[in-house]
């Protein structure tokens, strides 16, 4: 096969001088399932392209792959392209690794692995591929490029590899030249690209009409950055109008920047725009090294796209020996009340921290807003204690927070000293003989190399008084000037600080850090991220129901995400004067508990509220967060997702939905229920439910099932539904 390849692709590219350039294929595969159909091709002038069908109908029509690369510099040239002026960049010699290209071979294998997760949405998953490596080089040059591609019953996956032995062995990314050439004009619901935060609202539209909606999208993000007015990020959903769902995405972001994607709206065209670093480039690579997978999901269903579990598998198998201490975990957390303006994570505003660790906090005058104190962490003690819960996060412990945000200032926590109200042995010990753990938090405020200086000494201080979870945070503009959240220095931090914690038996849960893209498969201690708009932000203005039916489609699809649900007194101006209001249900917030997965579940509100409807906080107490198996009922991405899943320690099933603003009713087969009969319990929005004007009526009922039962639900405008099944 490889001289023939060789042979034809040389023969091709100098036939195709003259002419305009044409595709021949080069070779192609078809899904374990033979569903999926791929194909490689070669243009006449040397790009390699790739294609997908699934039964013949086209998804991505011949779609050109490559990059540019900066140039062989000279040394006068160096200076300047450190100075960190992005737009100079054009100026540099560019080095084309797309085109002229000859085919060396090409290699067929197949995989197939049922690997069990630490934690997660089922206790086993099923890794199923076809493969096919391009071998490439371009002649006379001595650069080599490879692209591997995975086709999954599920979807199609590749990867770009940089052999050893090639002449520029250490490479400067200008940009990905990765295309999606979709074969219509597909509905998408997308999020204005940024590279540094993907807390945003979705818009749901054509590819064509992207760019006439990106400036309201903007515009109604305004506190952003944003790059241009014509990316969106992913994971990015689509759905064709023959009524597939195609899902691109990204896989095993490692020592890479994070991809957004470049929307050409006449063409219905999608094109990678990687974060560039503070030199403006977009990456450094060295051989022998691979890029991050780009994903392209397939679903027949909206509930089939939701079970996709491709991101997982293209992860790498787990690198920790010894996972033992990795657990699914139910909190409540110091936290609701700061969010929602009832208190305050700094002790007193008297001064400013200007020397981090000399100023003397105990001769301050408090302002008498600090939530982190003694009594009232003691209150949440005691009742995250009394009813069930694991751990109990702890806001504003530490000394820093006088002058943490958008002050830019490289120190300013050291992760160690708490403040004076909070003594930290003697809560630990508390809470310990309560049979509960304290959550550790470690707000960076964006300085990654503060936190990395501290790490170490905050780690042991953690080890020290029995913490085992952390929540870091990455709050404002990255210290070093010029990096991005998602920029690779970045990407790099915030492995950096998984691999560490996982040194000291830490699970962590990053905020604002770049969205997840399958690493809990190797690193199954990142038991969760933010990364797109959590509740806080129902508290920021309010979020518009339909969020939480389109983020398991998009962010959860690269992993969990701490969306701190359970929240049940959503008037914030009668309670702490917030003009913001929650905008759902009671049962929307405990249908959240089944449809936004993760093995780390808030209950987000204060003891004082869930103390007023104790029976509805009851199915709260009582759902698990890790799963034997999970079935998507019923889904329409930004409308509604109803999902039935069993406990893996009680072996009990539960389900869960949520909707938009529309009121929504279903019959639900029970037919994954086991044999014998069942006690439903049934939390439902009452019928007179309304996100906005009465969040908080809803019935619980009981009734007796079966397997071949079917189950009436009605969830409200901007309601939800939970069912546990005794
Ligand atoms: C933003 C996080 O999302 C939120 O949960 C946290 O309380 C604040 N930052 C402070 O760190
Ligand atoms: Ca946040």
């Amino acid at each position: 096969m490889k001289r023939i390849v060789y042979i034809l692709s040389v023969a091709l590219m100098l036939a195709g001088c003259a002419a305009k350039p044409h595709s021949e294929r080069v070779d192609g595969m078809t899904s374990p399932d033979g569903k999926l159909q791929m194909e490689v091709l070669l243009t006449s002038d040397g790009t390699p392209q790739y294609s997908l069908k699934r039964e013949d109908t086209d998804i991505i029509l011949p779609s050109s792959l490559g990059f540019e690369m900066r140039g062989v510099l000279k040394s006068t040239d160096v200076d300047f392209a450190r100075d960190g002026k992005a737009h100079k960049i054009d100026t540099k010699p560019v080095r084309s690794m797309h085109d002229g290209f000859v085919v060396v071979s090409t290699e067929h294998s197949s995989f197939d692995e049922t690997w069990e997760p630490v934690w997660g949405e089922e206790s086993s998953i099923r890794n199923h591929y076809n493969e096919l490596l391009l071998v490439m080089e371009q002649p006379g040059k001595n650069t080599k490029m490879n692209v591997r591609f995975r086709l999954f019953d599920e979807g199609l996956a590749l990867r770009y590899e940089f052999p050893d032995g090639q002449e520029d062995g250490y490479m400067v990314i200008k940009d990905e030249l990765t295309t999606f050439n979709m074969a219509d004009d597909c509905f998408a619901w997308w999020i204005v690209a940024d590279y540094d935060s993907q807390e945003y609202e979705y818009t749901g539209s054509y590819l064509s009409e992207i760019p006439q909606l990106l400036p309201d999208a903007i515009r109604d993000n305004s506190s952003r950055t944003y790059i241009d007015n014509s990316s969106v990020q992913t994971s990015l959903q689509m759905k064709m109008r023959n009524g597939l769902y195609v899902n691109i995405h990204e896989a095993a972001l490692v020592d890479y920047p994070c991809m957004h994607l470049n929307v050409d709206a006449k063409n219905h065209s999608l094109k990678s725009a990687l974060t560039p670093g503070a030199d403006g480039w977009k990456g450094q690579i060295q051989t022998p090294c691979h890029t991050p997978w780009r994903t392209v999901q397939v679903a027949e269903t909206a509930a089939a796209q939701l079970a996709n579990r491709m991101t997982l598998n293209l992860n790498d198998p787990c690198a920790l020996e010894d996972v033992s201490w990795i657990h699914p975990t139910k909190y409540m957390g110091v936290w609701w009340e700061m969010i929602a303006g009832a208190g305050s994570w700094d002790y007193t505003r008297d001064f400013q921290t200007v020397k981090l660790g000399e100023t003397d906090y105990a001769h301050a005058t408090p302002h008498g807003r600090h939530s982190a104190n003694n009594e009232n962490v003691r209150k949440y003690i005691d009742f995250a204690a009394e009813n069930g819960f694991d751990q109990l996060l702890i806001e504003g412990w530490n000394i820093g927070w006088e002058d943490w945000a958008n002050c830019n200032k490289d120190y300013v926590f050291d992760f160690v000293t708490p403040y004076p109200d909070f003594d930290i042995a003697a809560l630990n010990d508390y809470a310990h003989k309560k049979g509960i753990k304290l959550m550790m938090h470690h707000e960076t405020s964006s300085s990654p190399r503060n936190y990395e200086r501290h790490m170490e000494q905050a780690y042991t201080l953690m080890n020290k008084y029995g913490y085992d979870a952390v929540k870091s945070g990455y709050v404002g503009n990255i210290l070093p000037e010029g990096q991005y959240h998602y920029s690779q220095w970045m990407v790099n931090h915030y492995l950096y600080a998984v691999k560490e914690a996982a040194k000291h038996h830490i699970m962590v849960n990053g905020h604002e850090a770049v969205r997840p893209t399958g690493l809990c498969r190797t690193y199954p201690n990142l038991v969760g991220n933010e990364s797109a708009m959590g509740t806080e932000y129902q508290a920021f203005g309010g979020i518009k129901p339909g969020h939480t039916a389109i983020l398991p489609f998009t962010r959860l699809n690269g992993g969990p995400m701490d969306y701190t649900p359970g929240i049940f007194h959503m008037n914030l101006k009668e309670w702490c004067g917030n003009d913001s209001h929650v905008n759902s249900t009671i049962c929307g917030q405990l249908g959240l508990y089944l449809t936004m997965y993760s093995p780390l579940q808030m209950a987000a509100d204060t003891p004082e509220h869930y103390a007023e409807h104790m029976d509805a906080f009851q199915f709260i107490k009582d759902v698990p967060c890790d799963w034997s198996e999970s079935r998507y009922i019923d889904a329409e991405p930004m409308d509604y997702i109803i999902v039935a899943r069993k406990g893996k320690k009680d072996g009990k099933w539960y389900m869960g939905g949520v909707t938009d603003e529309i009121a929504r009713e279903f019959d639900i087969p029970l037919d994954f229920l086991g044999e014998g009969t069942h006690t439903a319990v049934i939390y439902a929005d009452a019928p007179s439910a309304d996100c906005y004007t009465n969040e908080q009526a809803y019935e619980i009922t009981t009734k007796t099932v079966t397997s071949g039962d079917t189950l009436h639900v009605r969830m409200a405008c901007g309601g939800g539904f939970a069912v546990e099944f005794k």
